[in-house]
């Protein structure tokens, strides 16, 4: 005869009464309407039993969420200083033990069934909304796509090098973050350059169903990465997959304003098909002696005739770059490229602070 664990036999009641008194606050539970004050001033009205982050939205306070609210990115981070209930086990990978003592809380995650009290950095507080027309789609590779949109309201936007902006999936009150890949001097549109992720709601939107001429709309302008502009140190970049964007936002904004810091740009592929934007930074290489472009590809087909560097692009960067001059260095592409290279940065002297990256 088979015993069962008493353990594991709590553990299961223990996760049914859970998910039975989810359903039941879900499709039972009436808060009606609830105050949240920011910042010791504005008072908002939100509909009690929602988000804390789609009651601001609902009033057009625009916190980052890159994961539309799954607690997978920790962009929504908030102080609550009270109404916001126990801190979820959901926030916990996000925040440190400095930020619960501060009362920062994942505004996703927290369900407003009372007045809260909340503080949000001013600068979150003049993030605004876009509305857009499309106004062009290209095919970069075979999964990356250019995608134009034409500022229609308001018809003008200001950002930093380097900064994100928010894209709404169209018929749903998710975003997801992408990049800006068009220089600030373009006010009146924002170039974004997506790669289609299998299965992935946004990108499988814009890559099959998004058309020119078609209305979105964007949030923005967000991020701490971006060109350090009253710096003078020679800038060394690293980009793979789409996180050419901000790359290519922080090139172009350079070069048209005129500078003369060394920048080097080191740009990782798999094959030569996948290095797009390929002949405009050949062009800015020839162009502009301080600049260097460094593509490398880590799995050439034979038919390419590849005659460049090959392998990770991360172990070029001893080849390339000096010990003996300050850097400071931008890097944009997926996690593993990242981590990699920063080491190896920091290893030739690159100091930690000197540093800015975005992982995606
Ligand atoms: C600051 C910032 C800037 C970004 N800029 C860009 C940009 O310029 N261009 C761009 O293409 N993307 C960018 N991203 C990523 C983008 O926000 C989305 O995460 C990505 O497009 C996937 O969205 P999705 O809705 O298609 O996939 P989802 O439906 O969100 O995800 C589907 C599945 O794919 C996984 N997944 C999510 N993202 C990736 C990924 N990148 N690679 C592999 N698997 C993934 C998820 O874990 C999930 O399991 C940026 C992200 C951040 C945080
Ligand atoms: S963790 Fe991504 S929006 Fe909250």
């Amino acid at each position: 005869m088979l015993y069962a664990n008493p353990l594991i036999v709590l553990i299961g009641v223990a996760g049914v009464l859970g998910i039975i008194l989810a359903l039941a606050d879900h499709f039972f539970a009436n808060y009606g309407d609830c105050k949240v004050k920011i910042n010791n001033d504005e008072e908002l009205t939100v509909k009690g039993g929602n988000t804390l982050l789609a009651g601001l939205l609902d009033n057009k306070i625009f916190l980052p969420s890159a994961c539309g609210g799954r607690a997978t990115c920790g962009f929504c981070k908030c102080g609550v200083k009270s109404g916001g209930g126990a801190v979820l086990p959901t926030e916990l990978p996000f925040l440190s033990k400095q930020e619960i003592k501060q009362d920062i809380r994942m505004a996703c995650q927290i369900k407003v069934r009372s007045d809260v009290d909340i503080t949000v950095p001013e600068f979150l507080l003049s993030v605004q909304e876009f509305k857009t027309v499309v106004s062009k789609i290209k095919d970069l590779t075979h999964d990356i796509k250019a995608v134009e949109m034409k500022l229609t309201d308001p018809t003008t936007i200001s950002f930093k090098p380097g900064q994100y902006v928010q894209f709404q999936i169209p018929g749903t009150s998710e975003y997801r973050a992408y990049s800006v890949a068009s220089q600030p001097s373009l006010h009146d549109r924002v170039e974004l350059i997506t790669r289609l992720v299998p299965e992935g709601v946004c990108t499988t939107y814009i890559h099959n169903i998004l058309e020119e001429g078609d209305e979105t709309t964007l949030t923005g302008p967000y991020g701490e990465f971006f060109l350090q502009e009253d710096s003078d140190k020679e800038i060394v970049c690293i980009a793979g997959g789409s996180g050419l964007a901000p790359i290519k936002s922080i090139v172009y904004h350079m070069f048209e304003k005129g500078t003369d810091r060394k920048i080097t740009f080191f740009f990782g592929a798999r094959e030569v098909k996948d290095l797009y934007f390929r002949e405009e930074f050949e062009r800015i290489d020839r162009e502009h002696e301080n600049f260097r472009y460094v593509p490398a590809v880590s799995s050439p087909s034979a038919s390419d005739n590849w005659t460049g560097e090959t392998g990770f692009v991360h172990l070029l960067l001893d080849k390339y770059l000096d010990k003996d001059t300050e850097k400071e260095a931008y890097l944009c592409g997926p996690p593993i490229m990242i981590d990699s290279s920063v080491d190896l940065l920091y290893g030739l002297g690159v100091k930690e602070k000197d540093v800015y990256f975005d992982k995606f």
